[in-house]
């Protein structure tokens, strides 16, 4: 398609090839990326908005939420509410499944979303982020429940994110392939900023917490020790680390220039009752959606994420992707190969 277009157009034009479609996928991106405009600018406005800094709450994970956690989980909420495109919603910042208002015309999808990925760099003024999953909703069920989301990440229709960083950008994949889109301030809109990405199947570059090294498993010790031998060591080869505790923000520079991103399961997160940090349905599946269908791969260590039965919403799972012969290595060494 035309660098250019726009996101609406662009996905208008997506839909015409799509037999049977009724323009409601349209209309559920858009409302999409109307709450995505708004959290941009409140991102963007920062302080001079108070937007900035803790409430006093937690959510389900236990987790302090940010201000801003709290208000662009409301936005997406309001985006979504009374348009008629989905049947219900899920999110990270909500203990249950979202019913619509009794009033609320139902539609055919379910999102899943982390309404702020990366919080705690918020306060810091680094990127943040908005992290979205599409589900087709059950048939005829006014109120779904929890059970009616639990589905694995390959019976995704969509998954995208929007990227708060120097530019606000929209990725997306609808299952053929990965766009990017760039929000045109001046007029208000994305703009396609590029078509077909494509990770690199090798990689320099790791990202990782290694903060937390001491509690990592034997096959991620392994291929850590071994990345940072560099040249003198088995991969004969210097690497570059970065960590920028955004996942959005990891995910589009191994879009953009390849890497690998883990956030594997450690002795910590075991001994706290958690298998790995990150969220199944709102974080993992989303990202290996993309990953994958850029050509990249996302992995537990054991299995393919997207493979995954979830049993809860707000499930945790250790997380490996990007560039796919870095994904296999770690998975070999899972394997104890
Ligand atoms: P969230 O802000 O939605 O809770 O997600 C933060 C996630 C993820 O984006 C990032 O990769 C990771 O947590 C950072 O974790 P550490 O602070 O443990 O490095
Ligand atoms: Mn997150
Ligand atoms: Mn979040």
């Amino acid at each position: 398609m035309r660098i250019g277009t726009t996101l609406t157009n662009y996905i208008i034009q997506n839909q015409r090839d799509i037999d049977g479609a009724t323009g409601e996928f349209t209309g559920l991106l858009n409302d999409i990326a109307v709450a995505c405009k708004k959290i941009a600018d409140l991102v963007n406005k920062g302080a001079l908005v108070n937007v900035l800094g803790a409430t006093d709450s937690q959510n389900v994970q236990g987790e302090t939420q940010k201000k801003l956690d709290v208000i662009s989980n409301e936005l997406m909420i309001e985006a979504l509410r009374h348009n008629g495109h989905i049947a219900a919603l899920a999110s990270e910042e909500m203990d249950s499944v979202y019913h619509l208002p009794a009033d609320a015309k139902r539609g055919k999808y379910l999102l899943l979303c982390d309404p702020l990925d990366g919080s705690s760099n918020i306060d810091v003024n680094v990127s943040v982020g908005t992290i979205f999953s599409i589900l087709k909703a059950p048939e005829g069920v006014a109120n779904p429940t929890e059970q009616d989301f639990l589905r694995p990440g390959t019976k995704q229709v969509a998954a995208g994110y929007c990227l708060y960083g120097p530019s606000t950008m929209l990725v997306l994949t609808t299952g053929n392939g990965v766009s990017m889109f760039t929000l045109d301030r001046d007029f208000g809109e994305f703009l396609l900023t590029r078509e077909n990405v494509v990770i690199d199947a090798d990689t320099k570059e790791f990202a990782i917490n290694a903060s937390n090294q001491r509690f990592w498993e034997a096959p991620v010790r392994r291929y850590i020790d071994e990345c940072l031998q560099g040249a003198d060591g088995p991969r004969e080869k210097n690497f570059n680390m970065r960590w920028v505790a955004s996942m959005v923000a990891e995910v589009h520079r191994i879009l953009t220039r390849g890497g690998v991103f883990m956030y594997p399961n450690d002795a910590r997160l075991k001994s706290n009752g958690k298998n790995g940090k990150l969220r199944l349905m709102y974080e993992a599946n989303p990202m290996a959606f993309i990953v994958e269908q850029a050509g990249g791969a996302a992995s537990t260590g054991q299995q393919r994420i997207l493979e995954v039965q979830p049993d809860e919403i707000h499930q945790r799972i250790p997380v490996i992707l990007g560039s796919r012969n870095e994904v296999k290595r770690l998975d070999d060494y899972h394997l104890g190969a």
